[in-house]
C-alpha cells in the first residue's frame, strides 16, 4: 500500500526533510581529515539534537550510530568506529530524521579535504544520476522510468548501479511502498502520482556492481574494492516538477 501524503502531512514534513538535508550540509562542511568516524557520528547527533530533532536510523534495526558514514569501497550502512579519515577519502554520509512525526532521508558523498579527478567523477555522475532520477518524478511516469533515467546515466558514464539495495517510499515510516531500484527490474511498473514522497537514492560504484555485507552486520562494501557514491533525496511528486524536500536551509537555522 502506497501513503500518499495529505497537505496536512506535507506541513509536517517538509520541516523534517529541511532538517536532514541542514544536517547533511552541516557534517559535510564540519569533516576534516584526521577526525575519526565515531566523531563525525558525534557531531551528525548534536547538530540532530540542536535542531530539536532525533536520529531515524539509531535502534532501527538495532542500527548502532547516528548516521551512515561509508568510506571509499564502502557503499552504504558503514558503521562509525575508530578509523580516521585521511585526505583524499571519498565519504558518503547518510541522514535521517524524525521531526513532527516524519522522517526526512537525504544522502551525499564528499571528499575528505580533496579528491583525485576519478573519485570527483563517480560523485559528479552520481549525483546527476539522481537528478535524472529526479526530473522522472511526474505524475503518469513510472517507478521505472526513474530506474532506468539513472542506470541509463550512469552506465553511459562507465560506472554500475548496486542492485541489492533500492530506493523506497519514505513518511511515518522510513522505508514505505514503493521499492525504487536503480536498474530496470522488470518490474516497478507502479504510476506515480502527487503526493508520494520518495527517497530516491542511487548507489554507484567505479568497478562492477557486486557487493558483500561485512562480519559488523552492517557495512555494504564493493566487492571489487572499487570506490561508491551515494546520493539521495526525499523527493515529492506533485502536479507539476518534482518537489526537492531535503534540500537544506539556506542559512542556520539554529
Ligand atoms: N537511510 C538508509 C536509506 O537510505 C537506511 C539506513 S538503515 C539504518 O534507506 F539502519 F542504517 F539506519
Ligand atoms: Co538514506
Ligand atoms: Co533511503
Amino acid at each position: 500500500m502506497i501513503v500518499l501524503k495529505t497537505e496536512r502531512d506535507l506541513e509536517a514534513m517538509r520541516p523534517a526533510c529541511v532538517l536532514a538535508g541542514t544536517v547533511l550540509d552541516e557534517v559535510a562542511a564540519w569533516i576534516k581529515p584526521g577526525q575519526t568516524t565515531r566523531e563525525v557520528d558525534e557531531f551528525a547527533g548534536s547538530r540532530i539534537k540542536a535542531h530539536g530533532a532525533k536520529s531515524a536510523f539509531l535502534g532501527y534495526r538495532q542500527y548502532p550510530c547516528q548516521i551512515c558514514i561509508s568510506v571509499n569501497d564502502q557503499v552504504v550502512h558503514g558503521l562509525a568506529g575508530p578509523r580516521r579519515l585521511e585526505f583524499g577519502d571519498i565519504v558518503s554520509l547518510d541522514v535521517g530524521v524524525v521531526h513532527n512525526g516524519f522522517i526526512g532521508d537525504t544522502a551525499r558523498t564528499v571528499a575528505v579535504g580533496g579528491c583525485d579527478l576519478a573519485a570527483q567523477r563517480l560523485m559528479d555522475v552520481t549525483e546527476k544520476s539522481l537528478h535524472e532520477g529526479i526530473a522522472q518524478a511526474v505524475p503518469g511516469k513510472r517507478v521505472v522510468d526513474i530506474s532506468r533515467a539513472i542506470q541509463k546515466y550512469v552506465e553511459a558514464n562507465g560506472f554500475s548501479v548496486v542492485r541489492e539495495f533500492v530506493g523506497h517510499g519514505v513518511g511515518r515510516n522510513m522505508h514505505e511502498e514503493p521499492q525504487i531500484p536503480n536498474f530496470d527490474d522488470g518490474k516497478s511498473g507502479t504510476k506515480l502520482r502527487p503526493g508520494m514522497t520518495l527517497a530516491i537514492e542511487p548507489m554507484v560504484n567505479a568497478g562492477r556492481s557486486a557487493v558483500k555485507i561485512l562480519k559488523d552486520g552492517w557495512t555494504v562494501v564493493t566487492v571489487d574494492g572499487s570506490l561508491s557514491a551515494h546520493f539521495e533525496h526525499t523527493v515529492l511528486v506533485t502536479e507539476g516538477l518534482p518537489e526537492i524536500m531535503t534540500w537544506p536551509a539556506r542559512v542556520s537555522l539554529k
